[in-house]
């Protein structure tokens, strides 16, 4: 099983629809009985909530249901569990590397490093943004889930 975590500050907005979106890429390509997916925030707010409202609409219209997923904090021990811990942006990648035991480093990267197309290693919080925000988070994390998909294909399938 190849085991991807992906994190942002809240897990309400940003890593709980990369989560979606990657599982719904994972499903299409009939991968789930390979590759595990979860997603945490480095902050502990809204631990137990579901995603933002806004966040889910954004999503189904995309076709991807985000309505099972909890919020959840980052701990250590990810680091143990997980083969890749995808940060959403810089701050939550300088948290996480505060978290990391040491030597496990290697296995956190910036989400969008996987879309270096983009010209772009930032997924902008939407949180106290507007609509727009939501489409920019699901553009941005299509793009980085087809370059994750074909990192992981190359490394470990
Ligand atoms: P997320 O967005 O990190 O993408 O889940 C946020 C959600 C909540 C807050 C900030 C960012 N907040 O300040 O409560």
């Amino acid at each position: 099983m190849v085991k991807v975590l992906f994190v942002c500050l809240g897990n309400i907005c940003r890593s709980p629809t990369a989560e979606g979106v990657f599982r719904a890429m994972v499903h299409r390509e009939g991968l789930s009985d390979r590759i595990t997916i979860d997603s945490a925030g480095t902050a502990a707010w809204h631990v137990g909530k579901s995603p933002d409202p806004r966040s889910m609409a954004a999503a189904r219209a995309r076709g991807i249901d985000m309505s099972a997923q909890r919020a959840r904090q980052a701990v250590a021990g990810d680091f143990a569990h997980f083969d890749y811990v995808l940060a959403m942006d810089s701050e939550n990648h300088a948290d996480l590397l505060r978290l990391c035991p040491r030597g496990a480093e290697g296995k956190l990267s910036l989400f969008l490093d996987f879309a270096p197309h983009l010209g772009r290693r930032d997924v902008p919080d939407p949180y106290y943004g507007g609509p727009g925000g939501f489409d920019e988070v699901l553009d941005l994390v299509e793009a980085a889930a087809e370059g994750l998909l074909a990192d992981i294909r190359q490394r470990h399938l």
